[in-house]
């Protein structure tokens, strides 16, 4: 076996956190041989103009909406090294994840997404209580130093009180962010420079009267 891409004490910790209160921010989670590479990808990809506006809803209710998101995307495939060895650390959280919570976890999707200068995406849960095939959602960030004034922190909200904040993450490479995806209501506040994130999702198999939930 290959020595793993994230420690399992930063698993465990994750895993505490998830259980206790739902979510968990931590610095330093990725290390830079993952997010860095990532970093120069979504670049490469951005000036060829390879990023689509991100929409919200799903299948046939997909549709662009500006003042809710202002996001740029790309869905990973695996293509590049960068992409897969940070699919195989997800694949170490979600063997932690299942081993710790018999969540069932079986699949992973994620993009890359660039918030260019003003973008913002407002309050939203990832997925629909009951409806829910999204499970967990992660969020990698991939900008080195990122300027003390360069605001566009991810806001996380109390599920039970979703007017009242509960923290600020600043979009600093290295930092990871884990949450159940159909409880905790978050934000991304407008940003002033170029911002760039990996977000993800655990999925479990909700099959809704014999029709299988569309991946994307
Ligand atoms: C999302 C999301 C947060 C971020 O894509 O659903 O909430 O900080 N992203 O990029
Ligand atoms: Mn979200």
């Amino acid at each position: 076996m290959t020595r793993p891409h994230l420690p399992p004490a930063r698993l465990t910790e994750l895993v505490d956190a998830l259980v206790e209160q739902g979510w968990y921010l931590g610095e330093h989670f990725l290390p830079e041989a993952l997010h860095a590479p990532l970093l120069a990808e979504l670049e490469t990809m951005a000036s060829r103009e390879a990023l689509d506006a991100a929409g919200v809803g799903r299948g046939r209710e997909h549709h662009l909406r500006r003042d809710i998101r202002g996001d740029a995307i790309r869905w990973l495939d695996r293509e590049s090294l960068a992409q897969r060895r940070y699919l195989e650390a997800m694949g170490e959280l979600q063997k932690a994840l299942n081993q710790a919570l018999f969540l069932g976890l079986f699949e992973y999707e994620a993009h890359f997404a660039q918030y260019p200068p003003g973008a913002f995406y407002r309050r939203h849960l990832d997925s629909f209580r009951g409806r829910a095939n999204r499970v967990i959602s992660t969020v990698g960030y991939l900008n080195p130093d990122w300027p003390a004034d360069g605001e566009g922190e991810m806001v996380i909200f109390d599920e039970h009180d979703p007017d009242r904040e509960l923290t600020r993450v600043r979009p600093e490479a290295g930092t990871f962010v884990c949450f159940l995806s159909d409880r905790v209501p978050h934000e991304v506040l407008p940003t002033r420079y170029p911002r760039a994130s990996i977000a993800g999702w655990f999925r479990r198999n909700a099959s809704l009267g014999g029709l299988v939930d569309p991946s994307h």
